[in-house]
């Protein structure tokens, strides 16, 4: 039977995850992003990395675009290869994690079903999903690399949010919106915070 798991064995062992978040002085976490194209999540995410880093934090970012060009560069955007993509990422997430990493995971990852199966793969806890609730007139106005445009014209086919779905999680963690109650546009900085705050009240931040 190639190319299935048939006929390996599970290796327990190793060294204990408690040990290594004593060494690192932090627990292990993925923090996953999800949102449409041009909703934030990437710049959100760098930008919770660097507040992290210098709160002394040992973190690492997973990003769309990057893990494209290399792990996932032969998977394209039918919904078979992004639950692919959104399967491979969160096996590489919870590898990281498991190691004591806070682990910032950025992708579309549209399908729930996807999403919610990485969230099954991972200890209770350890997948905070942050949901960057961005209303697609808002996203296609910004359109940073014209692919909104593209897709309009039809240069692109299944393209998220056009014509292709995006399924809103429906409890996450965290919902990040571009507008405060007021009305006020967010900027990056305050999303983060908002995001620092919960993981200081939940207990990930010791
Ligand atoms: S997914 O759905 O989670 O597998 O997508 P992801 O790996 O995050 O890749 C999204 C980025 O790829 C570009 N792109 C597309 N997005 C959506 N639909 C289609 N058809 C598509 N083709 C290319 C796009 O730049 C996305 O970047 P972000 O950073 O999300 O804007």
């Amino acid at each position: 039977d190639v190319g299935s798991s048939t006929n390996i064995k599970w290796h327990e062992g190793g060294v204990e995850r408690a040990s290594k978040h004593r060494l690192l002085g932090q627990r292990g976490v993925v923090l996953w992003f999800t949102g449409l194209s041009g909703s934030g999540k990437s710049t959100v995410a760098c930008t919770l990395e660097h507040a992290l880093r210098e709160g002394g934090r040992f973190t690492a970012l997973l990003d769309g675009d990057n893990v494209r060009h290399g792990l996932n560069s032969n998977l394209g955007f039918s919904p078979q290869d992004r639950e692919e993509n959104i399967r491979r990422i969160g096996e590489v997430a919870k590898l990281f994690s498991e190691n004591g990493v806070i682990t910032l995971v950025s992708f579309i990852s549209p399908y729930r079903r996807d999403r919610d199966a990485v969230r099954a793969r991972l200890p209770p806890g350890d997948f905070v999903e942050v949901f960057m609730k961005v209303p697609i007139e808002l996203c296609e106005e910004r359109d940073p690399k014209g692919l909104y445009k593209k897709a309009r014209a039809g240069q692109i086919k299944g393209f998220t949010g056009i014509d292709a779905p995006y399924e809103e999680p429906p409890s996450p963690e965290l919902t990040i919106q571009a507008r405060d109650g007021a009305g006020a546009h967010v900027p990056p900085q305050a999303m983060a915070q908002q995001i620092l705050t919960f993981l200081h009240e939940k207990g990930y931040l010791t």
